[in-house]
Protein backbone atom coordinates (compact mmCIF):
# COMPACT_ATOMS: atom_id res chain seq x y z
CA UNK A 1 0.00 0.00 0.00
CA UNK A 2 1.46 3.09 -0.74
CA UNK A 3 2.12 6.44 1.86
CA UNK A 4 -0.60 8.40 -0.85
CA UNK A 5 -3.19 5.55 -0.32
CA UNK A 6 -2.61 5.28 3.30
CA UNK A 7 -3.31 8.86 3.71
CA UNK A 8 -6.31 9.08 1.67
CA UNK A 9 -7.92 5.77 3.35
CA UNK A 10 -7.57 7.88 6.35
CA UNK A 11 -8.98 10.75 5.17
CA UNK A 12 -12.10 9.32 3.86
CA UNK A 13 -12.69 7.88 7.12
CA UNK A 14 -13.34 11.21 8.57
CA UNK A 15 -15.95 13.51 6.85
CA UNK A 16 -15.00 16.99 5.58
CA UNK A 17 -16.95 18.38 8.60
CA UNK A 18 -15.24 16.97 10.82
CA UNK A 19 -12.11 17.84 9.33
CA UNK A 20 -12.47 21.31 8.87
CA UNK A 21 -14.27 21.07 12.53
CA UNK A 22 -10.92 19.69 14.34
CA UNK A 23 -8.77 22.01 11.93
CA UNK A 24 -10.17 25.17 13.26
CA UNK A 25 -10.31 23.94 16.52
CA UNK A 26 -7.16 23.30 16.70
CA UNK A 27 -6.55 26.76 15.10
CA UNK A 28 -8.61 29.02 17.65
CA UNK A 29 -6.85 26.67 20.75
CA UNK A 30 -3.04 28.18 19.51
CA UNK A 31 -1.65 30.71 20.86
CA UNK A 32 -0.53 32.90 17.52
CA UNK A 33 -4.38 32.86 16.70
CA UNK A 34 -5.65 34.12 19.70
CA UNK A 35 -3.27 36.78 19.54
CA UNK A 36 -3.91 37.48 16.37
CA UNK A 37 -7.95 38.09 17.49
CA UNK A 38 -7.03 39.85 20.84
CA UNK A 39 -5.05 42.46 18.12
CA UNK A 40 -6.94 42.93 15.67
CA UNK A 41 -10.60 41.99 16.84
CA UNK A 42 -12.56 40.49 14.28
CA UNK A 43 -13.70 39.98 11.38
CA UNK A 44 -9.61 39.03 10.33
CA UNK A 45 -8.44 36.43 8.39
CA UNK A 46 -6.10 33.77 9.63
CA UNK A 47 -3.48 32.85 7.06
CA UNK A 48 -0.88 30.11 7.80
CA UNK A 49 1.33 30.17 4.20
CA UNK A 50 3.07 26.91 5.57
CA UNK A 51 -0.56 25.09 3.99
CA UNK A 52 0.24 26.56 0.90
CA UNK A 53 3.63 25.17 1.33
CA UNK A 54 2.10 21.87 1.64
CA UNK A 55 -0.51 21.99 -0.86
CA UNK A 56 2.12 22.84 -3.18
CA UNK A 57 4.44 19.88 -2.52
CA UNK A 58 1.38 17.49 -2.28
CA UNK A 59 0.83 19.18 -6.14
CA UNK A 60 4.35 18.50 -6.97
CA UNK A 61 4.60 15.01 -5.82
CA UNK A 62 1.68 13.94 -7.70
CA UNK A 63 2.56 15.65 -11.10
CA UNK A 64 6.26 15.19 -10.68
CA UNK A 65 6.83 16.61 -14.31
CA UNK A 66 4.44 19.40 -14.45
CA UNK A 67 5.55 23.19 -13.90
CA UNK A 68 3.37 24.91 -11.05
CA UNK A 69 2.77 28.47 -11.62
CA UNK A 70 0.79 29.95 -8.80
CA UNK A 71 -2.42 31.97 -10.38
CA UNK A 72 -1.65 35.19 -8.55
CA UNK A 73 -5.20 36.17 -8.51
CA UNK A 74 -6.27 34.02 -5.99
CA UNK A 75 -4.53 35.25 -2.85
CA UNK A 76 -1.87 37.76 -3.92
CA UNK A 77 -0.34 38.08 -0.08
CA UNK A 78 3.19 38.25 0.43
CA UNK A 79 3.82 35.48 2.81
CA UNK A 80 1.71 33.39 -0.18
CA UNK A 81 4.09 34.52 -2.59
CA UNK A 82 7.42 33.79 -0.68
CA UNK A 83 6.21 30.26 0.60
CA UNK A 84 5.45 29.13 -3.02
CA UNK A 85 8.62 31.34 -4.40
CA UNK A 86 10.76 29.38 -1.68
CA UNK A 87 9.30 26.08 -3.05
CA UNK A 88 10.52 26.63 -6.23
CA UNK A 89 6.72 27.35 -7.60
CA UNK A 90 6.54 29.35 -10.33
CA UNK A 91 3.83 32.48 -10.87
CA UNK A 92 0.69 32.89 -13.51
CA UNK A 93 -0.69 36.82 -13.51
CA UNK A 94 -3.52 38.63 -15.36
CA UNK A 95 -2.46 42.33 -15.04
CA UNK A 96 0.56 44.33 -14.30
CA UNK A 97 -0.59 44.51 -11.21
CA UNK A 98 0.14 41.54 -9.93
CA UNK A 99 3.48 40.99 -11.90
CA UNK A 100 4.46 43.98 -9.53
CA UNK A 101 3.88 42.05 -6.84
CA UNK A 102 6.18 39.42 -7.84
CA UNK A 103 9.52 41.93 -7.93
CA UNK A 104 12.54 39.97 -7.24
CA UNK A 105 11.31 36.78 -8.71
CA UNK A 106 13.13 35.80 -12.09
CA UNK A 107 10.73 36.76 -14.60
CA UNK A 108 11.21 33.47 -16.07
CA UNK A 109 9.39 32.06 -13.52
CA UNK A 110 6.04 33.94 -14.75
CA UNK A 111 3.51 33.75 -16.91
CA UNK A 112 0.81 36.29 -18.10
CA UNK A 113 -2.38 34.41 -18.72
CA UNK A 114 -5.06 37.13 -19.40
CA UNK A 115 -6.12 36.79 -23.18
CA UNK A 116 -6.80 40.43 -23.07
CA UNK A 117 -4.14 42.95 -22.33
CA UNK A 118 -3.61 46.70 -22.81
CA UNK A 119 -1.01 47.31 -25.00
CA UNK A 120 0.92 49.17 -22.34
CA UNK A 121 0.66 46.20 -19.86
CA UNK A 122 2.17 44.07 -22.61
CA UNK A 123 5.15 46.18 -22.84
CA UNK A 124 5.48 46.14 -19.56
CA UNK A 125 5.57 42.88 -18.66
CA UNK A 126 7.76 42.19 -21.69
CA UNK A 127 10.33 45.10 -20.24
CA UNK A 128 10.32 43.05 -17.04
CA UNK A 129 11.46 39.86 -18.81
CA UNK A 130 8.10 38.13 -19.11
CA UNK A 131 8.10 36.21 -21.82
CA UNK A 132 5.22 33.71 -21.73
CA UNK A 133 1.76 34.97 -22.78
CA UNK A 134 -1.76 34.17 -23.43
CA UNK A 135 -3.87 34.98 -26.46
CA UNK A 136 -7.30 34.46 -27.87
CA UNK A 137 -8.01 36.58 -30.85
CA UNK A 138 -6.03 37.81 -33.55
CA UNK A 139 -6.38 42.10 -32.15
CA UNK A 140 -4.41 40.19 -28.94
CA UNK A 141 -1.75 38.58 -31.59
CA UNK A 142 -1.42 41.60 -33.44
CA UNK A 143 -0.49 43.38 -30.43
CA UNK A 144 2.80 41.32 -30.48
CA UNK A 145 4.08 42.05 -33.54
CA UNK A 146 7.54 43.62 -32.89
CA UNK A 147 7.91 41.56 -29.32
CA UNK A 148 11.39 40.34 -28.96
CA UNK A 149 11.74 37.28 -31.00
CA UNK A 150 11.78 35.09 -27.34
CA UNK A 151 8.33 36.09 -26.97
CA UNK A 152 6.31 33.42 -26.86
CA UNK A 153 2.53 32.50 -26.95
CA UNK A 154 0.13 30.56 -26.21
CA UNK A 155 -3.27 30.13 -28.08
CA UNK A 156 -6.23 29.36 -24.98
CA UNK A 157 -8.93 26.76 -26.05
CA UNK A 158 -12.48 26.41 -24.66
CA UNK A 159 -13.79 23.63 -23.00
CA UNK A 160 -17.17 23.73 -21.90
CA UNK A 161 -18.03 22.78 -18.15
CA UNK A 162 -21.09 23.28 -17.21
CA UNK A 163 -20.77 21.07 -14.01
CA UNK A 164 -17.73 23.56 -12.79
CA UNK A 165 -18.55 26.26 -10.08
CA UNK A 166 -17.18 28.75 -12.73
CA UNK A 167 -17.36 27.89 -16.05
CA UNK A 168 -14.15 30.12 -17.78
CA UNK A 169 -14.83 28.80 -21.08
CA UNK A 170 -17.95 31.28 -21.88
CA UNK A 171 -15.78 34.37 -21.95
CA UNK A 172 -12.74 33.55 -23.35
CA UNK A 173 -11.00 30.21 -25.72
CA UNK A 174 -11.78 29.61 -29.18
CA UNK A 175 -12.71 26.05 -30.65
CA UNK A 176 -10.13 24.02 -32.56
CA UNK A 177 -10.49 25.78 -36.24
CA UNK A 178 -10.18 29.25 -34.65
CA UNK A 179 -7.37 27.97 -33.06
CA UNK A 180 -5.69 26.46 -36.53
CA UNK A 181 -6.67 30.22 -38.04
CA UNK A 182 -4.48 32.27 -35.05
CA UNK A 183 -1.80 29.69 -35.45
CA UNK A 184 -1.71 30.83 -39.43
CA UNK A 185 -2.21 34.43 -38.59
CA UNK A 186 0.86 34.18 -36.13
CA UNK A 187 2.88 32.03 -38.62
CA UNK A 188 2.12 34.89 -41.13
CA UNK A 189 3.58 37.44 -38.95
CA UNK A 190 6.71 35.89 -37.68
CA UNK A 191 4.95 35.10 -34.33
CA UNK A 192 5.91 32.45 -32.02
CA UNK A 193 2.75 30.46 -30.68
CA UNK A 194 4.34 27.61 -28.34
CA UNK A 195 1.18 25.88 -27.56
CA UNK A 196 -2.12 25.92 -26.04
CA UNK A 197 -3.65 26.53 -22.72
CA UNK A 198 -7.37 25.85 -21.57
CA UNK A 199 -8.93 26.34 -18.23
CA UNK A 200 -11.24 23.27 -17.72
CA UNK A 201 -13.29 25.48 -15.09
CA UNK A 202 -12.69 26.66 -11.58
CA UNK A 203 -13.71 24.01 -8.56
CA UNK A 204 -14.42 21.17 -11.47
CA UNK A 205 -14.73 18.12 -9.67
CA UNK A 206 -14.59 15.46 -13.09
CA UNK A 207 -11.10 13.97 -13.63
CA UNK A 208 -12.16 12.32 -16.88
CA UNK A 209 -13.35 15.84 -17.83
CA UNK A 210 -9.88 17.21 -17.14
CA UNK A 211 -8.30 14.39 -18.74
CA UNK A 212 -10.58 14.61 -22.31
CA UNK A 213 -9.69 18.40 -22.47
CA UNK A 214 -5.89 17.32 -22.17
CA UNK A 215 -6.00 14.25 -24.48
CA UNK A 216 -8.18 16.64 -27.29
CA UNK A 217 -5.40 19.54 -26.75
CA UNK A 218 -2.59 16.98 -27.01
CA UNK A 219 -4.49 15.46 -30.80
CA UNK A 220 -5.17 19.64 -31.93
CA UNK A 221 -1.38 19.78 -31.67
CA UNK A 222 -0.45 16.95 -33.57
CA UNK A 223 -3.09 17.99 -36.15
CA UNK A 224 -1.73 21.57 -36.74
CA UNK A 225 1.67 20.59 -36.37
CA UNK A 226 1.48 17.35 -39.53
CA UNK A 227 -0.63 20.15 -41.32
CA UNK A 228 0.67 23.29 -40.75
CA UNK A 229 4.37 22.55 -40.51
CA UNK A 230 4.54 24.36 -37.46
CA UNK A 231 6.28 22.61 -33.90
CA UNK A 232 4.91 23.43 -30.54
CA UNK A 233 6.59 22.98 -27.14
CA UNK A 234 4.28 23.85 -24.22
CA UNK A 235 1.27 22.51 -22.65
CA UNK A 236 -0.75 24.42 -20.43
CA UNK A 237 -3.35 22.46 -18.37
CA UNK A 238 -4.46 25.51 -16.64
CA UNK A 239 -5.99 25.28 -13.12
CA UNK A 240 -9.41 24.30 -11.63
CA UNK A 241 -7.94 21.66 -9.34
CA UNK A 242 -10.52 21.36 -6.68
CA UNK A 243 -11.48 22.03 -2.87
CA UNK A 244 -13.29 20.59 -0.29
CA UNK A 245 -15.58 23.06 1.09
CA UNK A 246 -18.21 21.61 2.17
CA UNK A 247 -18.07 17.96 0.83
CA UNK A 248 -15.44 15.56 -0.38
CA UNK A 249 -14.15 16.40 -3.69
CA UNK A 250 -11.68 13.76 -5.68
CA UNK A 251 -8.46 13.94 -3.61
CA UNK A 252 -5.38 15.71 -5.70
CA UNK A 253 -3.37 12.64 -6.26
CA UNK A 254 -6.60 10.83 -7.39
CA UNK A 255 -6.85 13.41 -9.61
CA UNK A 256 -3.35 13.04 -10.94
CA UNK A 257 -3.30 9.66 -11.47
CA UNK A 258 -5.83 9.92 -13.85
CA UNK A 259 -4.34 12.65 -15.33
CA UNK A 260 -0.67 11.40 -15.47
CA UNK A 261 -1.32 8.37 -18.19
CA UNK A 262 -2.34 10.94 -20.54
CA UNK A 263 0.10 13.66 -20.01
CA UNK A 264 3.54 11.65 -18.88
CA UNK A 265 4.07 10.22 -22.23
CA UNK A 266 4.21 13.71 -23.38
CA UNK A 267 6.60 15.18 -20.73
CA UNK A 268 9.77 14.71 -22.85
CA UNK A 269 8.51 16.72 -26.02
CA UNK A 270 6.61 19.23 -24.45
CA UNK A 271 6.76 22.01 -21.15
CA UNK A 272 3.79 20.38 -19.27
CA UNK A 273 2.31 23.70 -17.13
CA UNK A 274 -0.44 24.42 -15.06
CA UNK A 275 -2.08 27.41 -13.48
CA UNK A 276 -3.38 26.10 -9.84
CA UNK A 277 -4.63 28.61 -7.57
CA UNK A 278 -7.51 27.64 -5.38
CA UNK A 279 -6.25 24.45 -4.40
CA UNK A 280 -2.63 26.13 -3.46
CA UNK A 281 -4.71 29.27 -1.29
CA UNK A 282 -7.85 27.77 -0.23
CA UNK A 283 -7.12 25.84 3.26
CA UNK A 284 -4.50 28.31 4.11
CA UNK A 285 -6.54 31.20 4.90
CA UNK A 286 -9.63 30.41 8.14
CA UNK A 287 -12.01 33.61 9.04
CA UNK A 288 -12.95 34.63 11.85
CA UNK A 289 -16.12 36.87 12.40
CA UNK A 290 -18.37 37.81 15.30
CA UNK A 291 -22.37 38.14 16.03
CA UNK A 292 -23.20 41.90 15.60
CA UNK A 293 -26.51 41.55 15.85
CA UNK A 294 -29.30 38.92 16.40
CA UNK A 295 -33.15 38.76 15.29
CA UNK A 296 -36.18 36.49 15.19
CA UNK A 297 -37.84 37.00 11.97
CA UNK A 298 -40.68 35.08 10.14
CA UNK A 299 -38.81 32.71 9.06
CA UNK A 300 -36.18 31.88 11.87
CA UNK A 301 -33.54 33.09 13.96
CA UNK A 302 -30.96 35.27 12.20
CA UNK A 303 -27.67 36.22 13.33
CA UNK A 304 -26.11 39.24 11.30
CA UNK A 305 -21.75 38.80 11.21
CA UNK A 306 -19.52 41.67 10.74
CA UNK A 307 -18.13 39.96 7.79
CA UNK A 308 -20.32 38.94 4.60
CA UNK A 309 -20.96 38.33 0.51
CA UNK A 310 -19.45 41.99 -0.02
CA UNK A 311 -16.69 41.06 1.96
CA UNK A 312 -14.55 37.83 2.32
CA UNK A 313 -17.07 35.85 1.51
CA UNK A 314 -17.26 37.55 -2.21
CA UNK A 315 -17.00 33.49 -3.39
CA UNK A 316 -20.13 32.24 -2.53
CA UNK A 317 -22.33 34.85 -4.51
CA UNK A 318 -19.80 34.58 -7.70
CA UNK A 319 -18.89 31.01 -7.22
CA UNK A 320 -21.51 29.31 -5.74
CA UNK A 321 -18.68 28.03 -3.04
CA UNK A 322 -19.97 27.46 0.18
CA UNK A 323 -17.48 27.20 3.25
CA UNK A 324 -18.12 25.74 6.51
CA UNK A 325 -18.94 27.90 9.34
CA UNK A 326 -18.44 26.75 13.23
CA UNK A 327 -19.67 28.87 16.34
CA UNK A 328 -16.90 29.17 18.81
CA UNK A 329 -18.79 27.27 20.98
CA UNK A 330 -18.94 23.81 18.92
CA UNK A 331 -15.00 24.12 18.20
CA UNK A 332 -14.08 24.57 21.92
CA UNK A 333 -16.15 22.06 23.02
CA UNK A 334 -18.51 24.52 24.75
CA UNK A 335 -21.42 23.46 22.86
CA UNK A 336 -22.57 20.61 25.28
CA UNK A 337 -26.21 20.90 24.86
CA UNK A 338 -26.80 19.50 21.71
CA UNK A 339 -30.01 19.66 21.71
CA UNK A 340 -30.33 23.84 22.16
CA UNK A 341 -29.29 23.82 18.64
CA UNK A 342 -31.28 25.49 16.46
CA UNK A 343 -31.27 26.18 12.16
CA UNK A 344 -30.25 29.84 11.96
CA UNK A 345 -29.75 32.73 8.87
CA UNK A 346 -26.27 34.02 8.69
CA UNK A 347 -26.55 37.49 7.14
CA UNK A 348 -23.39 40.18 6.25
CA UNK A 349 -22.97 43.46 7.82
CA UNK A 350 -24.30 45.56 4.88
CA UNK A 351 -28.09 46.93 3.76
CA UNK A 352 -28.58 44.90 1.36
CA UNK A 353 -30.75 42.05 1.40
CA UNK A 354 -28.70 40.20 -0.84
CA UNK A 355 -25.95 39.68 1.62
CA UNK A 356 -26.71 36.56 3.15
CA UNK A 357 -24.25 34.20 3.32
CA UNK A 358 -25.87 30.81 4.28
CA UNK A 359 -29.32 29.93 5.11
CA UNK A 360 -30.54 26.96 7.56
CA UNK A 361 -27.43 26.59 9.51
CA UNK A 362 -27.73 24.40 12.45
CA UNK A 363 -25.76 26.95 15.28
CA UNK A 364 -26.05 26.44 18.94
CA UNK A 365 -27.68 29.75 20.46
CA UNK A 366 -25.46 32.38 19.93
CA UNK A 367 -25.37 36.10 21.30
CA UNK A 368 -24.07 39.85 20.55
CA UNK A 369 -20.25 39.11 20.17
CA UNK A 370 -20.13 35.44 19.76
CA UNK A 371 -17.35 34.06 17.47
CA UNK A 372 -18.02 32.17 14.44
CA UNK A 373 -15.16 30.57 12.16
CA UNK A 374 -14.95 29.96 8.22
CA UNK A 375 -12.25 27.43 6.79
CA UNK A 376 -10.70 27.14 3.74
CA UNK A 377 -11.36 30.77 3.04
CA UNK A 378 -8.06 31.33 0.89
CA UNK A 379 -9.28 31.73 -2.17
CA UNK A 380 -11.26 34.21 -4.09
CA UNK A 381 -11.74 35.49 -0.55
CA UNK A 382 -9.50 38.88 0.43
CA UNK A 383 -8.98 39.39 -3.23
CA UNK A 384 -12.37 39.97 -4.39
CA UNK A 385 -13.84 41.35 -1.44
CA UNK A 386 -15.56 45.29 -1.75
CA UNK A 387 -15.73 48.45 0.37
CA UNK A 388 -19.53 48.80 -0.15
CA UNK A 389 -21.26 50.42 2.75
CA UNK A 390 -17.85 51.96 3.28
CA UNK A 391 -16.80 49.22 5.08
CA UNK A 392 -12.83 48.30 5.45
CA UNK A 393 -11.00 45.29 3.96
CA UNK A 394 -11.23 41.90 6.16
CA UNK A 395 -7.22 42.31 7.50
CA UNK A 396 -5.20 39.52 7.03
CA UNK A 397 -3.21 38.25 9.98
CA UNK A 398 -0.04 35.81 9.47
CA UNK A 399 -0.09 32.88 12.30
CA UNK A 400 2.00 30.14 10.53
CA UNK A 401 4.99 28.66 11.76
CA UNK A 402 7.91 31.74 11.35
CA UNK A 403 5.38 34.42 11.76
CA UNK A 404 6.62 37.49 12.99
CA UNK A 405 4.77 39.87 15.64
CA UNK A 406 4.16 42.45 13.37
CA UNK A 407 2.16 40.63 11.03
CA UNK A 408 -0.46 39.39 13.56
CA UNK A 409 -1.54 43.35 14.12
CA UNK A 410 -2.70 42.90 10.09
CA UNK A 411 -3.57 46.11 8.95
CA UNK A 412 -5.60 46.36 5.99
CA UNK A 413 -4.47 49.39 3.55
CA UNK A 414 -7.72 51.18 3.91
CA UNK A 415 -7.25 51.02 7.64
CA UNK A 416 -4.16 51.90 8.47
CA UNK A 417 -4.76 55.69 7.73
CA UNK A 418 -7.13 55.56 10.41
CA UNK A 419 -4.92 53.50 12.42
CA UNK A 420 -1.85 55.79 12.12
C1 LIG B 1 -6.40 31.87 -16.63
C2 LIG B 1 -6.59 31.31 -15.27
N1 LIG B 1 -5.64 30.50 -14.77
C3 LIG B 1 -5.74 29.96 -13.53
C4 LIG B 1 -6.83 30.23 -12.74
C5 LIG B 1 -6.89 29.60 -11.37
O1 LIG B 1 -7.93 28.68 -11.34
P1 LIG B 1 -8.23 27.82 -10.04
O2 LIG B 1 -8.25 28.75 -8.91
O3 LIG B 1 -9.53 27.20 -10.34
O4 LIG B 1 -7.12 26.80 -9.94
C6 LIG B 1 -7.87 31.04 -13.22
C7 LIG B 1 -9.04 31.33 -12.40
O5 LIG B 1 -9.91 32.09 -12.71
C8 LIG B 1 -7.75 31.59 -14.52
O6 LIG B 1 -8.69 32.40 -15.03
Amino acid sequence: MTTHTTRRDARAARSIRQIRHDEASALLASDIAKAAIALNGTPVLLLDPERVRGQYRRLAAALPFVRFHYAVKALAHRAVLTALAEEGCGFDVATGEELALLEGIDPGRVIHTHPIKKPAEIAQALAAGVRTFVVDNVVELEKFAGAPADARLLIRLAYRSPHAKSDLSTKFGVGPYEAAHLVEQARDRGIRVAGFSFHVGSQLDDPQRFAAAIAETLALMDHLEATLGVRFDTLDIGGGFPVAYDSAVTPLEDLAAVLRPVLEPHADRLAIIAEPGRVLAAEAMTLVTSVVGVSERGDGRWYYLDDGLYGSYSNVLAEDVHPLIFSERELTGRDADAEARRWATLAGPTCDSTDVIAREVLLPELAVGDLLVSPAMGAYTAVTATRFNGRGLTPIAVVGRGARTGELLAVAPDRAAAIV
